[in-house]
């Protein structure tokens, strides 16, 4: 039996940096289950869909193949062959994810892929429906949250070392809207499982924040 570590939660929480860093340690394969939801709506605006309309998008997916190969412990994603890790992290990209998340077909097709790599390593997962809905039976699941001034400060100074001139409003702004599109969709909805340990950041710094997983992981894995 492998071991999986289910981490979920909202946007800007600091899942992926620290599920990165966690899966380094442990040795295992770290999935970015955002990174696929992305990529199809990537694929949806590149075709010149709305990527909210659930009837073009589901038509689409046939066309559609993903991906994935970690180099040096990096999560690689293709969409038909191309590697996109990079243009699938920009704001619109992000929001079109969102919008696709939404679409029962897009989830569908995803869980089945989702799962097979579950099934094959140990893994630390994250997105917004492991614990709940993609593998209800990891070993060790984590709600890791922050409040939405938090994230949107965390995010705003990430942005301004980059150069961006975002305001924190605006920042905020998105957050709160991903965050309401993510809660309120009918289809595996982003909540905390019943079984999940809540980790909440807004006071923690990253290195606190990565202790607190550690040992929560420690605890309920035994690694
Ligand atoms: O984690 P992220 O910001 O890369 O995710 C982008 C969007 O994808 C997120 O706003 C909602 C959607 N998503 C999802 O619906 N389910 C997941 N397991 C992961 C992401």
């Amino acid at each position: 039996m492998s071991i999986t570590v289910a981490i979920d939660g909202p946007s800007g929480a600091g899942k992926s940096s620290l599920a990165k860093r966690l899966s380094a340690e442990l040795g295992y394969l770290y999935v970015d289950t955002g990174a696929m939801f992305r990529a199809v709506g990537l694929y949806a605006m590149r075709a010149g869909h709305d990527p909210a309309d659930q009837q073009a998008v589901a038509a689409l997916l046939p066309e559609i193949t993903l991906s994935l190969a970690h180099v040096e412990g990096a999560q690689h994603i293709y969409l038909n062959g191309e590697d996109v890790s990079e243009v699938i992290r920009q704001e619109k990209a992000g929001m079109a994810a969102s919008a696709v998340g939404s679409n029962p077909a897009v989830r569908a097709f995803l869980l089945e892929q989702q799962r097979a790599i579950a099934a094959e390593n140990d893994i630390i997962m994250d997105g917004r429906d492991i614990g709940t809905v993609v593998l209800p039976n990891a070993t060790v699941k984590i709600f890791l949250t922050a409040t939405p001034e938090a994230r949107a400060e965390r995010r705003h100074r990430e942005l301004l070392a980059k150069g961006s001139t975002e305001t924190y409003e605006k920042v905020l702004e998105d957050i709160r809207q991903r965050d309401w599109q993510d809660t309120h969709r009918e289809t595996a909805p982003l909540r905390q499982a019943e079984d999940a340990v809540l980790a909440d950041t807004s006071e923690l710094d990253i290195e606190q924040s990565y202790a607190l997983l550690k040992s929560i992981i420690a605890e309920k894995a035994g690694v």
